[in-house]
């Protein structure tokens, strides 16, 4: 595969973005990002062959392919989203350096070669600036298994003689990526009990790419899994992604606040059930059918209070987006973002825009509105920061200059196609 990293190359990528439109038309949400990185990460866990549809081409992904096949994997795209995952020939216990310390979700490197290999060579994983984001849950949990865990220069070493079987095991906080790991780990176990898991729909959709293959797993969807590992398992799968979470409420966010009419096909609205209580607090006029999420044309939007939680609670990847629409309701909105000490920045770049918003401290923020927002160049300072700047840029009076568009590419497949075939009139500027 290609190497994705253009911004790596010196490449500089912008959006310019001329706002004032109304979202018209349909769009499909994409497969999900936080579903697919782990999936593919335990597709390491045993040498097999087999096919994962509905990928998401993103940079993360990518960025996974790359060091799966610097592992070893034999990564074929057979077509668009379509993908064979070939792990047989895997070797190495150590995921490249370089290309881990680009992406935090590398860390989920960590379960599956602990699980083939008994050990892992793995940097200290990178990613966005949204906060300081340490690996105690993973290592605290992975210690009851039998894993010891050393840390030198930049790099972590976690060893096992043999993972241990019959424990349970407590998280320390409902990680998600803890979680994941964990599941992978004990794949290999003949039983394990996790307390405290977390349980977002993409490590639903884990689980049950995990069972597919033969783990037996039971509490699926619950915050107590007891997992039944197996030694070998179902070597020739084809397993389908879900539709990602937050890609859905990202574009319903957008619909609904550029008070446009916009179907959005692929919307599991059990996934979005506190977005959506949301917007009928505000006011925004929404309507499901199966899987498919109506936003029709609003008035007048009120303000609310939003506070970030694990799931089923509101979830900190829309925080932000979310901001855009409270900037236009009537009345002061608080924020409380729980997870992340580093997500409110983005409030600075709204401001710019003309929005009323201020950061009482890293976790609180309070929206006044309605504002109207101005076109001006703002910076995206992370994937779900920059998502949010697009969203006010599409209602914003005039011309927005959005940079560091790699951040967004990260994670959202192909949002100016997207979003343009809605109507909106976004640029991406090569430099
Ligand atoms: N945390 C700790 N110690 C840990 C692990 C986490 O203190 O050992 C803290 C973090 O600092 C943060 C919070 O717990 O305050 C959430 O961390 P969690 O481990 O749940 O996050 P994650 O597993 O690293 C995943 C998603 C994130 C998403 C969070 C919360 C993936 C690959 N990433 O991250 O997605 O924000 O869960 O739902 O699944 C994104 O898609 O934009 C993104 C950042």
């Amino acid at each position: 595969m290609n190497s994705l990293l253009d911004d790596e190359k010196g490449v500089k990528e912008k959006f310019k973005i001329i706002g004032g439109t109304h979202l018209r038309g349909r769009v499909s949400v994409s497969g999900s990002k936080n579903a697919a990185l782990p999936i593919i990460a335990a597709t390491l866990i045993y040498p097999v062959v087999l096919r994962l549809s509905n990928v998401p081409e993103i940079k993360d992904v990518k960025n996974m392919f790359e060091i799966m096949e610097d592992l070893g994997a034999k990564i074929t795209r057979v077509k668009k989203n379509f993908f064979e995952i070939d792990t047989r020939n895997v070797n190495s216990f150590e995921p490249n350096y370089k290309l881990v310390r680009n992406m935090r979700a590398s860390v989920l490197f960590i379960g599956p070669l602990l699980a083939r290999f008994g050990k892992v060579k793995i940097a200290q994983p990178g990613g966005c600036f949204i906060g300081s984001r340490p690996l105690n849950a993973h290592f605290q949990a992975l210690k009851e298994l039998g894993v010891s865990i050393k840390e030198c220069e930049n790099y972590y070493l976690l060893k096992a003689q043999e993972i241990k079987s019959g424990k349970k095991v407590v998280l320390d906080e409902m990680s998600v990526t803890a979680t994941e790991n964990l599941l992978m780990v004990a794949s290999k176990t003949k039983y394990t009990k996790l307390r405290m898991a977390a349980c977002e729909p993409h490590i639903e959709d884990l689980c049950k790419f995990l069972v597919k293959l033969g783990v037996k797993i039971e509490g699926i969807n619950t915050h107590n899994l007891k997992i039944y590992g197996s030694k070998r398992v179902k070597k020739n799968i084809d397993y389908k992604i879900i539709p990602d979470q937050i890609e859905a409420g990202t574009l319903a966010i957008a619909a609904a606040v550029s008070r446009g009419k916009v179907e959005i096909n692929n919307f599991i609205s059990d996934h979005n059930d506190i977005l959506l209580t949301k917007f009928k607090e505000i006011g925004v006029n929404f309507e499901v059918k199966n899987s498919t999420l109506f936003i029709k044309p609003s008035t007048n939007f009120k303000a609310t209070d939003i506070r970030t939680d694990i799931y089923p609670g509101f979830p900190t990847d829309l925080q932000a987006p979310m901001a855009v629409l409270l900037t236009q309701a009537d009345g002061t909105s608080e924020i409380h973002e729980t997870m992340y000490e580093g997500r409110l920045n983005y409030i600075k770049e709204l401001r710019k825009m003309g929005a009323e918003a201020v950061i009482r401290d890293s976790r609180h923020a309070l929206i006044s509105g309605p504002t109207a927002l101005f076109g001006t160049k703002i910076s995206s300072y992370d994937l779900r920061a920059g998502a949010t700047l697009i969203i006010a840029s599409l209602i914003a009076v005039g011309e927005s200059e959005i940079d560091n568009v790699p951040f967004i590419d990260r994670g959202y497949e192909n949002i100016e196609g997207k979003l343009n075939s809605l109507g909106a009139k976004i640029k991406r500027i090569k430099e």
